[in-house]
């Protein structure tokens, strides 16, 4: 089984259903806002595992289409408003929504982007509709909560590894622990499965932001399509800063912290930085922990029947770990 062209070959279904949920076109400059980042690619993998999930459990993939249409574009607005809170400015390889249509555009069409996904889920016809609009909801909250933490984290010195983990549980795995978990629902999975596979996209998305802190750092810019660097300048406590600050001595200690923060560093200062990071074994440190957490997924996927959803749910947990955009 070819991983590339299995996710592909959903990708297309998906990105046409996409497609017909973003019509609207008055007024212009709101939907052009709107429609920027949804339309112009991204991995699309929460959708993509929504799917996979559904179908795992024996679920047809049009039943799933408005649930992963409405994952979409729930993730699409945290990642409006999301560029906002971080001055990013670059995200898919494009300029991001608020540099090319200002803040308050932007802060508008993420708000219709949250709302349109509340929309679509009115599409759905299974009889568990509205439980699954009130975990959406709730897990919204989370997001936000991970977010708030995540900000308040930039401006303090020590954060343990714990709040790191409760950070990142909110702000991005329980987003994929609701697209796996979802998935299974709507596609009329046993108890069973529906933990195991909730339990799957929770671990998967742990690993999945640790390896995001790790690219952000030492991606390739052109590849990830995101600003390189952006983490270290806004003073992030990523998994690789909460463990380099515990252990790192001297002056690399005293270089970190004065770097740490920096809006205006340099590219040679980041690239100093992650020096730092070598040398304090928190590189490793970070792959190792994320490696554990792509395990535990993997762990969870046992009690589900075999089949080859199945397999391409482990690929994509490794995939995870090891991806370069
Ligand atoms: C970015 O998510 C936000 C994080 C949780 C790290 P993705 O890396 O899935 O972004 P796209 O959708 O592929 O652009
Ligand atoms: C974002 O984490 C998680 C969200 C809920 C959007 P990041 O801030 O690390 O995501 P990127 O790196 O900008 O995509
Ligand atoms: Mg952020
Ligand atoms: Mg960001
Ligand atoms: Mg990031």
């Amino acid at each position: 089984m070819d991983l590339k062209s299995e996710l592909e070959k959903r990708r297309k279904i998906f990105e046409k259903e996409l497609q017909k949920y973003l019509q609207e076109q008055e007024p212009k400059v709101l939907y052009d806002a709107v429609k920027h980042l949804p339309l112009s690619g991204g991995k699309r993998l929460r959708p993509i595992l929504s799917i996979i999930s559904c179908e795992a459990v024996g679920g047809k993939i049009e039943d799933v289409m408005p649930f992963a249409v409405s994952l979409e574009l729930i993730h699409n607005f945290t990642l409006v408003h999301d560029d906002i809170m971080d001055k990013s400015t670059l995200r898919r390889n494009i300029e991001t929504v608020h540099i090319k249509f200002g803040e308050p555009t932007a802060i508008i069409a993420g708000d219709t982007l949250f709302a349109k996904a509340f929309e679509v889920l009115h599409n759905i016809k299974t009889k568990e509709a509205i439980e699954i609009a009130f975990k959406l909801s709730k897990c919204v909250k989370e997001i936000c909560e991970g977010q708030q933490m995540d900000m308040e984290f930039e401006k303090r010195k020590i954060v343990s590894e714990e709040e790191y983990l409760k950070m990142i549980g909110k702000k991005t795995a329980s987003l994929f622990k609701f697209s796996t978990e979802g998935g299974a629902v709507v596609g009329g999975g046993s108890d069973g499965e529906i933990k195991a596979l909730s339990s799957y996209g929770w671990n998967l998305g742990l690993a999945f932001q640790i390896r995001d802190d790790y690219l952000d750092i030492h991606g390739e810019e052109n590849i990830l399509g995101k600003d390189v660097g952006n983490d270290i300048r806004n003073g992030k406590k990523t998994i690789l800063v909460v463990h380099a600050i515990k252990v790192a001595k001297g002056d690399d200690k005293k270089k970190l912290l004065s770097i740490l923060g920096k809006r205006d560093a340099t590219d040679k200062e980041i690239k100093e930085v992650f020096e730092i990071l070598l040398r304090t074994g928190s590189i490793s440190y970070a792959e190792n922990l994320a490696k554990g957490y792509y395990k535990e997924a993997c762990k969870s996927l046992e009690m589900l029947r075999d089949s080859p959803q199945k397999e391409l749910l482990k690929e994509i947990a490794r995939y995870s770990i090891e991806r370069k955009k």
